[in-house]
């Protein structure tokens, strides 16, 4: 065991995070705190896998572009996506000329896009293809002057892009599309009255343990814990994603399941998915809420709520009832968390067996994508 001051700058999680959850160390406080730490978990975590971007809203129509920042300023990657004949494409929104931005605005693409600075264009399919006063210039147009590709993905009505994926995008969907893969959930209604965004002076990964975990409903969620058995509660991991379960308490509402699904027979108030590294899928009765929990700084996140409506008349009922003031009660004890792991007397926890094991699969998760990075 590290004695108490023995925190040392070659950090590796991957020492403390033991695949036996009886066994295993949670991740080192430095993780949460240290900006040597933040600054990797951006190259090996964020870069190297797939960020939930938009809903297709802004793409339906053929030729249609949307620009957007991977991960906003922390990865500072401006790129577009664009409506192909319904086939999404995400490529660089960046000049091969002299690294002009190209598309500012959501807009729909005449005939080429082309630069506002000196006029290079481009097809839809980011190939290179004009550029004015270019006579007797050698060796031209190369590879390299067509838009760089970036994977995108789209699932029901989302799309996901990523930098660098590790792996293939299905591999990270797969079971959700299993489990609630009958829903109509391209019908349902994104409503933006109901979203909403939250800053919290906490790491982003803390918010994440905190919603891996129902160990604290009771203690923290006074009314949520009124409509959940407790006692059912569950956690199935998937490899890059996991599952809670929230079981319906007697009379409250749940899910009417088809005689296919899995769970036929459970009274299912909600789906919790959390899909790697910072994506949410809650789904209740009434449809669908979207969390994003984006870092902003080693303590600073952005968490956006993002609600898309399948039956109305269930919206104020059971587990997805007030999702604003649970998620106050968590913002205040992760904030208070925040505040705990700079302590010097505090170094690791250890995960209960039966309701931690969403949070040891995160861990392990984080500590295998940064051990690539110090085995380089
Ligand atoms: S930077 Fe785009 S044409 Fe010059
Ligand atoms: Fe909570």
């Amino acid at each position: 065991m590290l004695g108490l001051f023995s925190y040392n700058d070659t950090f590796n999680p991957m020492k403390k995070i033991d695949s036996d959850i009886t066994k295993a160390a949670t991740l080192q406080a430095k993780f949460y705190t240290s900006e040597n730490v933040f600054k990797d978990t951006l190259e090996n975590i964020f870069a190297k896998n797939w960020q939930f971007i938009t809903d297709d809203s802004k793409l339906k129509e053929n030729r249609s572009a949307f620009p957007f920042q991977f991960l906003g300023n922390l990865l500072p990657e401006p790129l577009v996506l664009v409506n192909n004949e319904g086939h999404i494409n995400c490529f660089s929104n960046v000049c091969t000329h002299r690294g002009n931005l190209l598309i500012n605005e959501p807009c729909t693409i005449k005939k080429n896009i082309t630069c506002g600075y000196h006029g290079r264009q481009f097809d839809i399919c980011g190939k290179f293809k004009f550029m004015p006063k270019t006579e007797g210039m050698q060796n031209f147009p190369t590879a390299q002057d067509d838009l760089a590709e970036i994977a995108v993905a789209k699932w029901k009505q989302f799309i996901f892009a990523s930098l660098a994926p590790n792996f293939e995008f299905k591999e990270l969907i797969k079971e959700v599309e299993e489990r609630v893969g009958w829903m109509p959930i391209e019908t349902f209604k994104y409503r933006e009255n109901l979203s909403k965004e939250y800053f919290i002076t906490a790491n982003w990964a803390l918010y994440c343990d905190n919603y891996l975990e129902g160990f604290h409903i009771p203690f923290i969620h006074e009314d949520l814990n009124a409509v959940l058995d407790f006692n059912s509660y569950d956690v199935e991991i998937f490899k890059y994603a996991n599952l809670q379960l929230g079981i319906a308490s007697d009379k409250d509402i749940c899910f009417d399941l088809p005689k296919n699904s899995k769970d036929y027979g459970k009274k299912i108030a909600a789906y919790y998915f959390w899909v790697f590294p910072n994506l949410m899928l809650n789904f209740y009765p009434w449809g669908l809420s979207v969390n994003i929990i984006t870092p902003i700084s080693v303590n600073q996140t952005k968490i956006q709520f993002k609600s898309y409506v399948w039956d109305e008349s269930k919206l104020n009922s059971g587990a997805g009832a007030d999702l604003h003031k649970v998620e106050l009660e968590d913002e205040k004890v992760v904030q208070q968390v925040q505040k705990g792991v700079v302590s010097r007397f505090y170094e690791y926890g250890r995960f209960s067996p039966s309701m931690e094991k969403g949070v040891h699969h995160f861990h392990t998760l984080i500590s295998r994508f940064l051990d690539v990075q110090t085995k380089k």
